[in-house]
């Protein structure tokens, strides 16, 4: 089994389009912060309701608790797509450290390399299943039947923070907090490596598994 994979890149880079199609094809577990918080908050916890107003004005939720929610996950069997997470230095430390001592080898990072022009139209187009997390988009990647989801037939939904304002402030919020990241996994045992995350999904797909070395793994 591969090891753990970190999937790094700006809002509507793909990185949960992507996760699924690994999970469905590798068995990879996919923890996904934004999901995670988002069922936190339908369901009234204290940490949902923590939560709440950073997400809603596309700010990030403070580290302590991002931190805390993730130990949570890192128990189970098989490796573990991250994604949205981390998205800070100090989240990037503290996930190395709880893998360490949990005999886990370090994670290597996955960068969606794009250009930020093109994530607004990703965004303002996208439809979610809340149940599932799964993505489609109105244009790129639509549902055999417009607001249905393909798989468990249930009602697809815009997100909250994919308003125009708060895209612009989660773009800049990836760019001042989340890009040193790359430098991070760069530096720290050569880690990192880059797809070009402009093309479609499968071209996209195509590249990560070659990157993470998963071609053979079926
Ligand atoms: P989160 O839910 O993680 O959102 P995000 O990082 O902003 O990422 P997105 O889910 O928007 O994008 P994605 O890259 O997964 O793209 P997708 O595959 O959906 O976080 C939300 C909030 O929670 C944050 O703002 C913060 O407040 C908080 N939070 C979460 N994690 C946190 C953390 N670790 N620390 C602190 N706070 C945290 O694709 C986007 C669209 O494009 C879809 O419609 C899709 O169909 C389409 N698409 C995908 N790939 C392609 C392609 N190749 N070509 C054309 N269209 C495509």
């Amino acid at each position: 089994m591969p090891g753990d994979i970190v999937l790094l890149g700006a809002p509507g880079a793909g990185k949960g389009t992507q996760a699924q199609i690994l999970r469905q094809r590798f068995g990879y577990r996919q923890v996904s912060t934004g999901d995670l918080l988002r069922e936190h908050r339908a369901n009234g916890t204290e940490l949902g309701k923590a939560a709440e107003s950073f997400m809603q004005r596309g700010d990030l939720v403070p580290d302590s608790l991002i931190i805390k929610m993730v130990e949570g996950e890192l128990e189970g069997p098989g490796a573990v797509l991250f994604d949205g997470f981390p998205r800070t230095v100090p989240q990037a430390q503290a996930l190395d450290a709880l893998l360490a001592d949990r005999g886990r080898g370090l994670p290597r990072a996955v960068y969606f390399a794009i250009e930020r022009a093109a994530l607004e139209a990703r965004l303002l187009g996208r439809w979610t299943n809340p149940r599932t997390g799964r993505v489609y988009h109105e244009t790129f990647n639509p549902p055999r039947v417009a607001g249905i989801d393909d798989e468990d037939g249930g009602p697809l939904v815009q997100r909250e923070d994919d308003k125009p304002e708060t895209i612009a402030k989660r773009l800049d919020v990836f760019q001042a907090q989340t890009m040193p990241l790359v430098a991070y996994y760069a530096e720290h045992g050569d880690r990192l490596v880059t797809v070009d995350a402009t093309g479609s999904v499968e071209d996209v797909a195509h590249q990560l598994i070659h990157a993470i070395g998963v071609e053979h793994a079926h």
